[in-house]
């Protein structure tokens, strides 16, 4: 096992002074921390902690690489209609596991693999020139994705690619080009897929969407495309060991959850930037923001009490936002906890050439690596913001592969957990992502939602002077 490194240091006042935090205070939410990972290792698996119990998932593993097997050589493009939780993770997976530029490689260089493409909008423009300019309809699989099986977004993507498969292809090849990805039960795509006799995959009650990156909503997509989904399982097994421990000060999840809670409770830093230092794992920061954001910011504790709580995940990308986020992170507001995520071993060593060694605004790069340069950009971003007194954190791959990134996806996913416990929130809802939900069905007609499309009817009409 390569496994992850942490340092948690500099979130604290002997390294950064008196905007850091105090140890002690660390120390006196002790009994808090323990009860809740103790909480979450009692409870794993139960109601919609199901994931937890995903890296050990055997059968619909084995159906997946069977599938993913057979179907080799037979299509150019794998495409997931999806949204949300529902394609995030695929993209963090594909950004990370496979060739940078995959989608753009000819055939042959992709080693026979196809493209694969998650739509995750409805974007008109953008579906458009998707389906008339991009891919084949012939050789290629769509693969629906969504556990209620009734977001609009998904089902409008569906319905269109249904539509031109039909009319491309005809009605008898729907099935050999999409496959669903849903409840056991709930929602109109499970009796779709059972009536069409599609290839389908369940997604667990207790798998919320942004947890489900290592179920078949992302194992699927990832093998088709050549990941080594046994790997990413392993990771996170490996991970889930180390999270389980109540000791506090060797479990990564455990610190990184107790430090932004303290760092938002106590320190008033309400932001958690994450910040690769390698581009294959941006959209990694990117499904990050989705779990963070979507599990933490509630209205109410678990007693019913007003909360209002959480801190707000944004996304950054290390060097290349050093020249358009970080002048506010170490000058702005004292609100942030930045995550660097760094890589000691990118997979190839790319040497700066050496021209100009009588410049000396250039002589410094001659012969060094990318790799030494990407390091010492890390590096000093963090020395920069240790200096502006900025709370931040490492988490440190080996490099990065499948085993790493199972690692790190876990661990996030147990921090949140964690975090949800320390913060008396319930993790696993989002009554928050309903409002608009409902608004846009109203509006659309959708049976059932005639009350609040009277509603918004009858709002009063918005103050004119501010309308130019
Ligand atoms: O994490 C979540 O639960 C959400 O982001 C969902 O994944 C997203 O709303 C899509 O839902 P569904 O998979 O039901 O289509």
């Amino acid at each position: 096992m390569t496994a992850l490194k942490f340092d948690f240091a500099n979130c604290f006042s002997a390294a950064i002074g008196e905007k850091g935090l105090d140890e002690k205070n660390l120390a006196a939410l002790r009994e808090e921390i323990v009860a809740a990972v103790r909480h979450c290792n009692d409870t794993r698996g139960e109601g919609m902690t199901g994931w937890y119990e995903l890296p050990y998932e055997t059968e619909q593993v084995e159906k997946i690489l069977n599938s993913a097997a057979a179907k080799k050589g037979k299509f150019d493009d794998v495409v997931v209609l999806g949204i949300g939780g529902s394609a995030l993770g695929t993209i963090a997976l594909r950004t990370a596991l496979v060739h940078p530029f995959h989608n753009m490689l000819p055939n042959d260089k992709r080693g026979g693999l196809p493209r694969l493409h998650v739509l995750d909008n409805i974007d008109p423009d953008q579906l458009a020139a998707f389906f008339a300019d991009v891919i084949d309809f012939s050789r290629t699989l769509f693969i629906v994705i969504s556990k209620s099986g009734s977001t609009a977004e998904t089902m409008s993507q569906f319905l269109l690619a249904v539509e031109l498969i039909e009319n491309k292809l005809g009605k008898d090849k729907i099935k050999d080009h999409l496959i669903a990805i849903t409840d056991k039960a709930k929602g109109v795509l499970r009796p779709i897929a059972d009536d069409w006799g599609l290839e389908s995959y369940v997604i667990d009650d207790g798998v919320g969407g942004r947890f489900s990156v290592l179920s078949p909503v992302g194992l699927l997509p990832a093998a088709l495309c050549g990941m080594d989904i046994e790997a990413l399982l392993a990771g996170a097994a490996e991970m889930d060991e180390i999270c389980k421990t109540e000791d506090f000060m060797k479990n990564p999840a455990a610190l990184f959850a107790a430090i932004h809670f303290l760092a938002d409770r106590d320190k008033n830093a309400r932001l958690s930037v994450m910040m690769p230092y390698a581009s294959g794992l941006k959209d990694v920061a990117d499904w990050y923001c989705q779990l963070w954001a979507e599990s933490l910011g509630k209205a109410v504790h678990d007693d019913g009490t007003p909360a209002f709580v959480g801190s707000t995940p944004v996304k950054a990308l290390g060097a290349t936002d050093q020249h358009s986020q970080v002048q506010m992170y170490t000058e702005g507001p004292f609100d942030k906890v930045t995550v660097f995520v760094g890589v000691e071993k990118f997979e190839k060593t790319l040497t700066i050439p050496s021209r100009f060694g009588t410049v000396d605004a250039l002589a410094y790069l001659n012969g060094r690596t990318f790799n030494e340069l990407m390091d010492a950009e890390r590096v000093g971003t963090e020395l920069a913001l240790c200096e502006a007194h900025r709370m931040n954190m490492t988490i440190t791959l080996p490099e990065v592969n499948a085993n790493t990134v199972g690692q790190l996806f876990f661990m996030l996913e147990v921090a949140t957990a964690i975090a949800g416990k320390l913060y008396k929130i319930d993790a696993f809802n989002q009554p928050g992502v309903e409002g608009g939900k409902i608004a846009a069905y109203a509006q659309m007609g959708r049976k059932g939602y005639e009350a609040k499309a009277k509603e918004i009817a009858a709002r009063p009409a918005k103050n004119a002077k501010f309308l130019l």
